[in-house]
């Protein structure tokens, strides 16, 4: 009997596809009656968690996060939960000292994660090296990842050896992370197949169809031995997420691979998700246009989201005229900041800074605070080397940090801890504050002021790190 090569399939309807399409806004509520069938589907993995699904069941969905995770893992008790988590960032914008980071993934394993993707802006590995170390003492699988990006200075042995360097680190697998949906078929072909030769760990791959071509990258990365991709079910699928589950299911039975996939699960699972997805095209949050490939973006390399971000401060600024100039100062910042890959915070950083340099009518006349903490290497280590004059402009004498940005940085925890006591001592309400000060705080009051709020209160075990 032929065994037939398996490609794993990990479903983002409750992430990525959520947070790419309609902003994260699905409710537990809404989705909760198909979690049963998520589970008996036969996927790898089910990412719910995790990127912007914390912040925005704090900020929108008046949601518990860790609840939502609990829940979710009462249901879902043969597919592994993933989530996604931004190295020494944990989900927030800034890094954060060990404690913090290990703590909160104590928790999120505790609360059902079994899967952790973590991934650095910068790929500096220094930057994922704590998460990845709690996530395996936890005895959760620690997945290294690769962000992927196109310059001159990225190439597919630069990759490769990132790929050996998570090995090395003990990541159990490895994902290459193509969110801006830059990466060709051909090179995807030949980007998995290096890795699958100098690697022994699975190879996953996650990109989005932004710019119209990952189906393509898909197969050729499965051609080339990826072990599993990243898909959507197809009600909510595609343009800025992920190709649809039921097709690459059926295009990769039709070639000879097992997904493992029940089709008639798929089915169930689509019809279910219909009417939500006509619910947010008529609230207007899914709005037609981001379910449209852009394939000028493989032009400009400029994401979707980075792209609105700089109309809406060139509109404040009355300056709408200019967005062209502003577009064509982008690839000139992120060649003077050594090419780092347009994800957040990198995206918003390189966007605003080309705004600037445009505005002013000098280039960098006025640097970011933001930016003059990259070149002080608080982001960690630019991919390429930072422009001289752009370094001298953002520190003057100052000179760069050498080390771990991270490892400067005091226990947070605690002090934490003391800030809310009035609100909340619950270890997890902690954690959400530290993450999201703010709209925790307005979360928590907001729960302490209406005790009629339904809400199943999660006794823990103490979680000392
Ligand atoms: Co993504």
């Amino acid at each position: 009997m032929i065994t037939l090569k398996k490609v794993n399939i990990t479903e983002t309807i409750l992430r990525d596809a959520n947070q790419s399409l309609i902003a994260t806004r699905m409710s537990f509520d809404q989705f909760a009656p198909i979690l049963k069938e998520l589970d008996n589907a036969g996927y790898y993995s089910l990412e719910c968690w995790g990127g912007a699904t914390f912040d925005s069941c704090l900020r929108y969905l008046n949601e518990d996060p860790w609840e939502r995770l609990s829940k979710i893992k009462s249901v879902v008790t043969k597919t592994p939960l993933q989530m996604l988590l931004r190295g020494q960032n944990i989900l927030g914008y800034k890094h954060y000292p060990d404690d913090v980071v290990r703590r909160f993934i104590k928790m999120a394993v505790y609360h059902g994660i079994d899967i952790i993707r973590i991934f650095d802006a910068l790929n500096d590995y220094r930057n994922i090296k704590v998460a990845m170390d709690e996530t395996k003492k936890q005895g959760a699988h620690a997945q290294g990842t690769i962000v992927y990006t196109v310059s001159p200075i990225h190439d597919v042995d630069n990759y490769t050896n990132l790929a050996k360097q998570l090995e090395n680190m003990g990541a159990d697998s490895i994902c290459i992370k193509d969110m801006a949906g830059l990466l060709m078929p051909n090179i995807a072909y030949d980007l998995v197949k290096n890795i699958k030769e100098n690697v022994k760990i699975p190879v996953f791959l996650h990109s989005h169809c932004t710019n119209g071509l990952a189906e393509m990258s898909y197969l050729k990365a499965v051609e080339a031995g990826v072990d599993g991709i990243d898909s959507a079910i197809s009600s909510l699928c595609s343009g800025t997420a992920q190709p649809p589950t039921e097709s690459m299911h059926y295009a990769l039975t039709s070639a000879g691979y097992n997904t493992n996939l029940d089709k008639d699960k798929l089915t169930i699972i689509n019809n279910f998700f219909k009417p939500i997805r006509e619910h947010f095209i008529s609230s207007g949050r899914l709005d037609p246009k981001v379910l449209t490939p852009r394939p000028e973006g493989l032009i400009n390399q400029i994401p979707g989201g980075m792209l609105s971000n700089m109309i809406s401060q060139l509109k404040a600024q009355n300056s709408l005229d200019k967005l062209d100039s502003v577009l064509a100062e982008v690839p000139k910042v992120r060649k003077d900041l050594g090419y780092p890959p347009l994800v957040t915070p990198m995206s918003q950083m390189v966007g605003t800074q080309a705004t600037v340099n445009v505005l002013t009518g000098e280039r960098y006349k006025m640097i970011l605070k933001e930016v003059k903490a990259y070149c002080r290497g608080e982001y960690g280590k630019a991919p390429g080397e930072i422009n001289n004059e752009v370094m001298k402009k953002a520190l003057g004498n100052e000179t760069p940090i050498e080390g771990r940005y991270a490892s400067t940085l005091p226990p947070a925890f605690e002090n934490a801890k003391k800030e809310i006591s009035e609100l909340s001592t619950r270890e997890e309400d902690i954690l959400s504050y530290l993450s999201f000060p703010q709209i925790a705080k307005e979360f928590l009051s907001n729960r302490n002021n209406n005790p009629s709020v339904e809400y199943t209160r999660i006794e823990t075990k103490s979680t000392a790190v």
